[in-house]
């Protein structure tokens, strides 16, 4: 959806302003689920497509090409800021990401180097500035890292996991080694998120998407300082957006760490969501990305009953709780765009 006079729709929600419709994008909006996405992968690997500004670019303007989304986000991914500081790791097949030499103690961290991000991830910031070139008078451009603990759980883990053992075992029985490596990552995020802003992304989004494993208590010692301190080190001419998943338990908290926009997901009633963070947030999401399965009868009642308990507020963006799934129908997509802005409609 094009900028209107008062400007584009998706920073004014960011802002709480009022909109002429509630504006919607989608988490991992270029991905699996389009035919034109897989048909790059099959020539190119998935870090080979984040290290190619061509690439970068071409991929972050697909989803903005074939739907009337109100916001782009650039496509990279969470890790790409873990390679330079010296941990390594590759995309497995159907497995995910594996890192070879895992962070367990004081010394791994001491190894661990703060990056340079405009040029250790050059790739990633000239992607910025042409995509920025071809969405102008279009779209908004997101840019993004992963939080501190979601990050601190990758690299202790070696990979992704169900319990977190090791990673809370690092948290719970060597408090100077957490520290470290939370100080270390979160002086790469500044670092990382400020250079997006300077390569012109218009707003941020930090995502937590594995602090919903952690007790209140334990994500208010050991992490809600870091995010925090990231958060706090960010240049304030973008807004931010911090979301995480399984974060109804987490939500003022979350909000305490920071962030014009809080993210949620489909297990808590964003009404309610809402009211417990003040109004003086705004917040994002809520939509089970398996609802997209549905039939678009299921999408539009859900879409009804999402609008109907913000009441109209301004400072709602329309998201998925999740990113989209792969096999998602792309029509289904399509008409959940359409609700959104038809239903929404002062
Ligand atoms: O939202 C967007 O469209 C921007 C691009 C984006 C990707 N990953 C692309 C991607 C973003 C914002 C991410 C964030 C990300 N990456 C998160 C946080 C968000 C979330 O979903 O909770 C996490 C945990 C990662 C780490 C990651 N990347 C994993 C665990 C995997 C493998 C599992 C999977 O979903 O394939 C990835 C791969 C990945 N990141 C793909 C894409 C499009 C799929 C790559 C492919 O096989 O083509």
């Amino acid at each position: 959806m094009k900028e209107t006079k008062e400007g584009y729709p998706f920073l004014m929600a960011c802002r709480r302003k009022p909109t002429p419709y509630t504006p919607i994008w989608l988490m991992r909006q270029a991905g699996r689920y389009m035919k034109e996405y897989r048909g790059l992968r099959k020539k190119y690997s998935f870090l080979e497509m984040c290290k190619s500004p061509e690439l970068v670019a071409k991929v972050t303007l697909l989803p903005i090409e074939k739907f009337k989304l109100d916001a782009a986000i650039i496509f990279s991914d969470i890790l790409i800021p873990l390679e330079p500081m010296g941990v390594e790791f590759e995309f497995a097949k159907g497995e995910g990401p594996v890192f070879h030499h895992p962070v367990r103690e004081m010394k791994d961290v001491q190894r661990l180097r703060v990056i340079e991000p405009e040029e250790e991830t050059s790739f990633l910031m000239r992607a910025i500035q042409i995509v920025r070139k071809e969405l102008e008078g279009k779209v908004p451009l997101i840019g993004f890292s992963g939080a501190p603990f979601t990050l601190a759980s990758y690299i202790i883990e070696g990979g992704h996991s169900n319990n977190y053992v090791l990673t809370k075992g690092i948290m719970y029985q060597n408090r100077a080694a957490w520290n470290a490596l939370m100080e270390k990552i979160s002086e790469v995020l500044i670092r990382y998120l400020n250079a997006q802003i300077r390569a012109g992304v218009q707003a941020l989004q930090l995502f937590d998407s594995w602090a919903g494993c952690l007790s209140p208590a334990d994500y208010e010692e050991y992490v809600l300082p870091y995010s925090k301190k990231v958060i706090d080190g960010v240049n304030k001419s973008v807004p931010l957006i911090h979301f995480a998943t399984s974060n109804s338990t987490l939500l003022e908290l979350m909000r305490r760490a920071g962030g014009d926009v809080i993210g949620v997901d489909w297990r808590v009633d964003i009404g309610e969501a809402w009211a417990r963070l003040g109004y003086d947030v705004a917040v994002q999401g809520n939509l089970d990305p398996v609802i997209l399965f549905g039939p678009v009868s299921l999408i539009e009642k859900e879409v009804k009953r999402i609008l109907g308990r913000v009441e109209g507020r301004p400072g709602h963006i329309f998201n998925l709780g999740h990113g989209i799934l792969p096999n998602t129908p792309v029509d289904h997509v399509a008409a959940l765009i359409d609700a959104v802005h038809q239903y929404s409609s002062k």
